[in-house]
């Protein structure tokens, strides 16, 4: 079929398998361009289909010639009907890692949920034996509570006052005011609950209960700090609680690994156009503002930029990994440099929907958007017949 890209809302329904093969091909090069890292050589990255953790699993493969195994939530193509962009950027992956004889299998369900980490846990067992890196990359709105059976949902609310500021809809460049009722105490425990950090600590748990990590193993879970103007709808929100219990579950996690001289870390990663991070109000914004001064200053990177340098400089460089005072690997260093911070300040405040074009990178921010779903990119056909029914050699 011919596939285009349909929109609707913060998503598109559609996604292109060549354009996610270009998208991950585009990744792969980066990393080999970049050199061999002396990291880690059996990974499993949770999350691992889009955005970071697909990032992280590109680096560890082709940066470090890591085994990996990827879970994911993704939806399968049908004849007539696209695979969701994770899916083919997951088929493509395993086609590449193939082709160089690196182990590869991917499982598509539920992280949250006992079955998948039972499921995962097995095939670690069968082939791999034991892990040394773990990535925790999720990013859901629901989580299914494997206890209780409790659906909570997060949402993406400030707490304590009403908040008010501008915001743009990336789609038309309209520039409008947007106001957030308050959270409610059910918002935010239930926030906490779907993006914090209960579920890593049950992964790594189990993991270690069925004896499957391996002696110093190593586990990284996302998260984000950024600029005032969108603290109190993000880092003093609701899912800035959730990236509070996430950054507490690091030294828990790190406690339970001790008689295995493991330890997890918390990596506060640079704001990126992501499927999650379109969905929350004002990013989008803060984003072409932010794209638009650091490509200027040479200091823009995309997810895969972010990842190679946070394996490269920090986890893998053979002395102590360097954090914060609050224990947190920094990768969002050049985003919150303080002149990168001014300048997006003062553009924040004179952004209209007249002047977004001119200050701000509108364009790249609607180019990364297309290229999450595999359109936008040079040397793909997208006026040709394709295949959509592009399959996931492991599943
Ligand atoms: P993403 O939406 O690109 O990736 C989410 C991944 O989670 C996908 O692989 C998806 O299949 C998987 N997933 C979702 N629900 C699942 C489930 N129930 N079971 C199994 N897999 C499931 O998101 P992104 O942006 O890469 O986010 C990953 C982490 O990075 C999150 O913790 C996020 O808060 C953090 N982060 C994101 C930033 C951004 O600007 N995008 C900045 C800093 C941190
Ligand atoms: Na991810």
């Amino acid at each position: 079929m011919i596939i285009e890209p349909r929109m609707r809302g913060f998503i598109c329904l559609t996604a292109h398998p060549d354009g996610c093969a270009k998208s991950v091909k585009n990744q792969i090069d980066y990393v080999k361009s970049k050199g061999h890292v002396n990291g880690p050589k059996r990974v499993l990255v949770i999350g691992a289909s889009t955005g970071f953790g697909l990032a992280s699993r590109i680096t560890s493969a082709f940066g470090s010639d890591a085994a990996t195994i990827g879970v994911f939530f993704e939806k399968e193509p049908s004849i007539g009907k696209t695979a969701t962009p994770g899916w083919y950027n997951s088929a493509a992956f395993e086609n590449e890692a193939q082709k160089v004889g690196l182990y590869a299998k991917s499982i598509n369900g539920d992280a949250f949920s006992k079955e998948i980490k039972q499921k995962t846990i097995d095939l670690i067992k069968a082939d791999l034996g034991q892990i040394d890196l773990i990535i925790y990359s999720l990013a859901s709105p629901v989580r299914l509570h494997p206890e209780t059976g409790v659906l909570h949902r997060s949402v993406l609310k400030p707490i304590g006052k009403t908040f008010t500021n501008k915001t743009v809809d990336f789609h038309t460049g309209n520039v409008t005011q947007v106001s957030i009722e308050p959270a409610t105490q059910d918002d935010i425990d239930n926030t906490v609950v779907v993006m914090g950090g209960e579920d890593w600590s049950m992964w790594i748990e189990a993991m270690k209960n069925d004896g499957v990590l391996a002696n110093g193993a190593t586990t990284i879970a996302y998260s984000y700090i950024g600029p005032e103007v969108t603290e109190a709808v993000y880092r003093k929100g609701t899912i800035g609680k959730a990236k509070d219990h996430l950054e507490d579950t690091a030294f828990q996690i790190t406690s339970s690994l001790e008689e295995l001289n493991g330890k997890a870390y918390v990596s506060v990663n640079k704001a990126l156009v992501t499927q999650a991070s379109s969905a929350i109000p004002v990013i989008p914004l803060y984003i072409s503002l932010l794209y638009k001064i650091m490509k200027a200053e040479g200091i823009h990177e995309g997810c895969i930029e972010q990842i190679q340098r946070l394996f490269s400089q920090r986890l893998y460089t053979g002395s102590a990994v360097p954090t914060d005072e609050q224990g947190r690997i920094r990768i969002d260093d050049w985003e919150m440099r303080k002149d990168v911070q001014e300048k997006v300040k003062s553009l924040w405040e004179q952004a209209t929907t007249e002047n977004l074009i001119e200050i701000g990178d509108l364009a790249g921010y609607k180019q990364d958007f297309l290229n999450l779903f595999g359109f936008g990119f040079d040397n793909v056909d997208y006026a040709a017949d394709t295949n959509e029914m592009v399959m996931i050699s492991s599943i």
